[in-house]
């Protein structure tokens, strides 16, 4: 299949590059290619003619985009609607990923893709905001709400990935402080390229929840990644109210992968195999750690 892969140096956009090396990929970069002018972004596509386009594009760096919501809008939402149009003209299914933080966390156990989104934040109304205008703009989308991404190739918006801040603090000694009030599921975006690769096989279009299983608050995940790769560290918990972050963030946000699991895609791993297969990946899982952890 012809892809074409925007952001394709991103945390997501690198393990979609490694994982599809059977197809034939045109990997777009920013800015050279950026969702943002469509006059571009549509001459560039329609000339090489995809089969299909993966948006991995965002502007997600949740509290600055408190403070520049054009900028977070027209990335996560106006571009989302051109690149739905681009897609229709060309007549190619587009995959757009959106977040957990689409809701508000009240539920309190894991949302299904019926539950109805109650965003919290600048972030979260501009990534519900293209997710109305991909379903609104072209019927073949592939939706794909994640959570909490880490991969090899870090997170270009945000830095670090969180398992290697937590590394990079505890090498250098430096004490962590990690919230310890909201849960989430860390997910691979190795084994999310995977559920992308087999999704993109199928024509069942529509809004998918795609993580790893299972759930832990930060502060669990920074004590995972300590425990399994060795390191010692002075790592406590914190109250979200102590971090006093600018945009609000929900306290839970666990995404259950219905739709993905009744269309009979195979089965995301356990967070905690997902992370000892990354630590082993950079190897610094500690001997003797290849057993559960919880
Ligand atoms: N990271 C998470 O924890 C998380 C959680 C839930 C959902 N998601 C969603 O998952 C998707 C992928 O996230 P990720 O962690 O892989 O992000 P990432 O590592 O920041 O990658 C995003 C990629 O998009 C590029 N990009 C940024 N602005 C662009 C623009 N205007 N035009 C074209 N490309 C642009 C970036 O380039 P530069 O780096 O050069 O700017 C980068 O290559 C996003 O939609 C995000 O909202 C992420």
């Amino acid at each position: 299949m012809k892809i074409a892969i925007i952001g394709a140096d991103g945390q997501l956009g690198s393990d979609l590059v490694r994982r599809l090396t059977g197809d034939a990929l045109l990997p777009l970069y920013y800015p050279a290619f950026d969702v943002t002018r469509p006059d571009e972004a549509r001459s560039t596509l329609a000339a090489w003619g995809p089969e299909c386009v993966i948006n991995t594009a965002a502007f997600h760096r949740v509290d600055e985009c408190e403070i520049h919501p054009d900028k977070t809008f027209a990335v996560n939402a106006t571009a989302v609607r051109d690149l739905a149009a681009i897609c229709r003209e060309i007549g190619c299914p587009l995959v757009h990923f959106s977040t957990d933080y689409v809701f508000d966390g009240a539920k309190g156990s894991p949302y299904v893709e019926e539950d109805a989104p109650n965003p919290l934040s600048v972030y979260a109304v501009s990534k519900l905001a293209g997710e109305i205008l991909l379903r609104n703009g072209w019927e073949r989308h592939f939706l794909v709400r994640t959570c909490g991404l880490y991969g090899e190739s870090g997170c270009l918006e945000k830095g670090m990935n969180f398992a290697d801040r937590v590394l990079d603090l505890a090498r250098h000694r430096a004490p962590l402080r990690v919230v310890d009030d909201q849960r989430v599921t860390p997910t691979s975006t190795r084994e999310l390229a995977a559920g992308v690769d087999a999704l993109i096989r199928t024509s069942a279009y529509g809004l998918y929840h795609l993580t790893n299983e299972g759930d832990c608050t930060w502060y669990e995940f920074a004590r995972a990644v300590l425990d399994l790769s060795g390191l010692e560290a002075d790592l406590r918990p914190v109250s979200t109210r102590r971090f006093a972050a600018r945009a609000r963030r929900p306290a839970y946000s666990v995404l259950e992968n219905k739709r993905a699991k009744a269309l009979g895609l195979a089965p995301f791993s356990p967070w905690t195999e997902a992370l000892r297969a990354y630590l082993a990946g950079k190897g610094i899982l500690k001997a003797g750690t290849d057993r559960p952890i919880r």
